[in-house]
């Protein structure tokens, strides 16, 4: 079973891959409508309509070293497993948004797993791209920003290692916020 921030790190890389600028990460759970929703808003290069109809299918992909594209259809999969589904909104030029939902309480909903990596991981091999991630569960919510934090580093780079670590920490104590203080599951 995948983590669920190893699809977000799959699809993120997509954003990247179609030259964008910002990638807005938001993960809202809602445990009312027992609800897991992810959804990656970029302002790359995007799609056509038809072309982002098919790539849930894993024979649809623009890469050359091999024929099938899985970062879509593995997270497809993963919300269909859990009652869920997933939708890809596109304009060519403008940016694309992908949203992905699963039922929470879900037995083969897999975790969330180590989102605070997942974010460092993003910002130290893309440290010119800007990444907002947000995450709400019921009423509480945390944000974090890349454009703030390059805001206050001045000209200091935000993939040196103090601000990466500080980074982490701080993605990490934002989640477990969320969470009166447990890890998110
Ligand atoms: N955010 C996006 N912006 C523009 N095009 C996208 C975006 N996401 C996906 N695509 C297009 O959809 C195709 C399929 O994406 P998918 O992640 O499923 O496979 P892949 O990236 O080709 O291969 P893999 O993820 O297995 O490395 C991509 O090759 C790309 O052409
Ligand atoms: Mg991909």
């Amino acid at each position: 079973m995948k983590e669920l921030s190893l699809h977000i790190l799959d699809v993120v890389q997509n954003s990247i891959a179609a030259g964008s600028t910002l990638v807005s990460i938001n993960i809202t759970e809602d445990l009312d409508t027992d609800l897991f929703i992810i959804e990656i808003i970029d302002n790359g290069c995007g799609m056509d309509e038809d072309y982002a109809e098919k790539i849930k299918d894993p024979f649809i992909t623009r890469r050359k070293s091999r024929k099938v594209g899985l970062g879509i259809p593995l997270l497809y999969a993963a919300g269909k497993r859990c009652e869920g589904d997933l939708k890809i909104e596109s304009k060519k030029g403008k940016g694309t948004r992908i949203t992905a939902w699963l039922k929470h309480s879900h037995i083969d909903r897999a975790p969330l797993g180590n989102m605070a990596d997942t974010i460092k991981i993003l910002i130290v091999c893309n440290p010119e791209v800007d990444f907002s991630y947000n995450h709400k569960k019921n009423e509480k919510e945390f944000n974090f920003d890349t454009r703030e934090v390059k805001r206050i580093l001045g000209d200091v780079s935000i993939s040196e290692m103090e601000v990466i670590t500080w980074i982490e920490e701080q993605v990490k104590e934002g989640l477990k916020s969320l969470n009166g203080g447990a890890d998110t599951l």
